[in-house]
């Protein structure tokens, strides 16, 4: 007897002794269409979240808005797509078209039909972790919508916002630490509750989420806009070039998700596979020159990135005809800014647009005025610090050091977020400039410093809390 048929005739049987149906692809003989692993089998999940508010970060949100349209049309259902968003933009006062979000100079709105999953404070760590893990009753507030995903699912997570080495900012305090990221993946893939996961992930230092962190082994696969140690770009930003029409003051996207999200708007999906994207994504976000522009990097189990990007993210049926190639993916190279100083044009703008001697001017050299001195108190604090704990000339040394390919950029997580509320209960809230100095405040503990000096050395270095908004604790990322 031929085998295939054994083979049928064995689930008929295991049919009738559970006395269910069987999957009707569990019955499909080899002589039929391919056991193809795409879209016979299994749910694609994913989950987008803006980790910013305030009008300055437009940009995150639009990405995460583009992003649900491009899944939305891919065939992705609703119920299966999470979207975590302050949505504090589409109706700001300052948005010249209320009601509309873009993601490029010429773009159409995104924000229709984007499901409020989670919207203002709900936006936080332990919202994101519970929706990942698919635990309802973790969840506070919001849809509750989790991602419910069986052993054949795919799920894609794609995250936008600033961020610093090992860590992601959160439009809500705590901001969200590597380990704890990659401790969810992990404990997601001992539940056993998909088959292979994506992650694109856009903020400066993001090579340094994954770095050391990620395992092989959890079909897990991670891109990230930046190496460990660069700046990761805003794009179509007022005075470059294409520039947001001319009643924006604010970036329009990041150079990284709309590297991607405007590759997957015209090609066919299907044929298109994640490691040529990576490529072209790659290309697109250095940016041809080193002045501006950061490493695309990859992460985790990269035999995956031979996947089409179709089992992640559908396919909109109008692109069947656009098959992937490199000839037809040339973009225009916008010149980006770097991610930390796109606030700091939105202030400087709105200042040179208002009339001289108006109330408007005022304002916006205050907030500009603001901005920067936080950022120099922010800077030199760190900066004190390790001249207190080093001395003059090995301080500075400490705090720059970048350890090697493959080491995570921390041994002991706990110490290293002790440290960051120690500086900022003596010194305000790091804030998300103050991001970048993750890396010194990480090597502080790399070097053996105890909690003990590093709080000598805080106090000694900031002697009034300073009274700046920016450093205000509940702009700050301690819990
Ligand atoms: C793709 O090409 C085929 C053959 O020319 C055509 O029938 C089909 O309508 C095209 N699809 C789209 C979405 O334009």
């Amino acid at each position: 007897m031929n085998h295939h048929l054994i083979i049928l005739l064995a689930l008929s049987i295991f049919t009738l002794v559970n006395g269910r149906e069987l999957p009707e692809n569990l019955l499909r003989l080899p002589s039929e269409k391919p056991f193809s692993d795409d879209d016979s089998v299994g749910t694609r999940w994913a989950i987008l979240i803006a980790g910013s508010n305030g009008y300055s970060n437009y940009r995150h949100q639009a990405d995460v808005c583009h992003a649900y349209q491009i899944l939305k049309s891919g065939g992705l259902k609703e119920e299966n797509i999470v979207v975590f968003m302050y949505d504090d933009i589409a109706y700001n006062p300052e948005n010249p078209r209320q009601g509309v979000i873009i993601n490029s100079p010429d773009g159409d709105d995104v924000y229709h039909g984007v499901p409020k999953d989670y919207t203002g404070d709900d936006v936080n760590v332990d919202n994101f972790f519970a929706v990942l893990l698919g635990d309802k009753t973790k969840v506070k507030g919001g849809s509750g919508k989790v991602v419910d995903s069986g052993p054949n699912d795919r799920i894609f997570i794609y995250y936008t916002d600033h961020g610093g080495p090992g860590v992601l900012g959160m439009p809500t305090n705590p901001y969200m630490y590597a380990n704890d990221l990659n401790e969810v993946l992990k404990q997601k893939h001992a539940s056993g509750t998909y088959k292979s996961l994506v992650f694109y992930l856009e903020a400066c230092e993001s090579g340094s989420i994954f770095e050391g962190l990620l395992p092989q082994g959890l079909n897990i696969y991670a891109t990230t806009a930046s190496g460990p140690d660069e700046n990761s770009w805003g794009t179509y930003c007022p005075g470059d070039y294409p520039s947001p029409p001319p009643e924006y003051d604010t970036c329009l996207g990041d150079l990284y998700s709309v590297a991607w999200m405007e590759d997957c708007d015209v090609h066919n999906l299907r044929t298109e596979t994640i490691k040529q994207q990576y490529k072209l994504v790659k290309e697109r976000t250095s940016s041809g020159n080193y002045y501006y522009g950061s490493h695309v990097m990859q992460y985790g189990d990269l035999p995956l990135s031979t996947d089409n990007l179709y089992m992640y993210m559908g396919t909109n049926p109008a692109n069947e005809n656009f098959t992937f190639n490199e000839e037809n993916s040339i973009f225009r190279s916008p010149k980006p800014v770097n991610q930390r100083d796109a606030d700091l044009l939105h202030f400087w703008h709105k200042y040179q647009k208002a009339p001289e001697g108006s109330d408007a001017k005022t304002e916006a050299q205050k907030k500009f005025m603001e901005a920067m001195s936080h950022r120099m108190h922010i800077d030199s604090s760190i900066q004190l610090i390790g001249k207190v704990l080093f001395g003059l000339e090995k301080g500075p040394e400490v705090l720059n050091t970048v350890r090697s390919a493959g080491k995570p950029l921390v041994d002991d997580w706990t110490c290293l977020k002790t440290f960051v509320r120690t500086f900022e209960t003596h010194c305000g809230s790091l804030s998300q400039y103050g991001m970048k100095h993750m890396r010194s405040i990480a090597n502080l503990c790399n070097s053996g410093v105890t909690n003990e000096q590093m709080a000598a050395a805080s106090s000694q270095a900031c002697t009034i809390f300073p009274s700046n908004p920016w450093s205000s604790l509940s702009s700050g990322f301690t819990a």
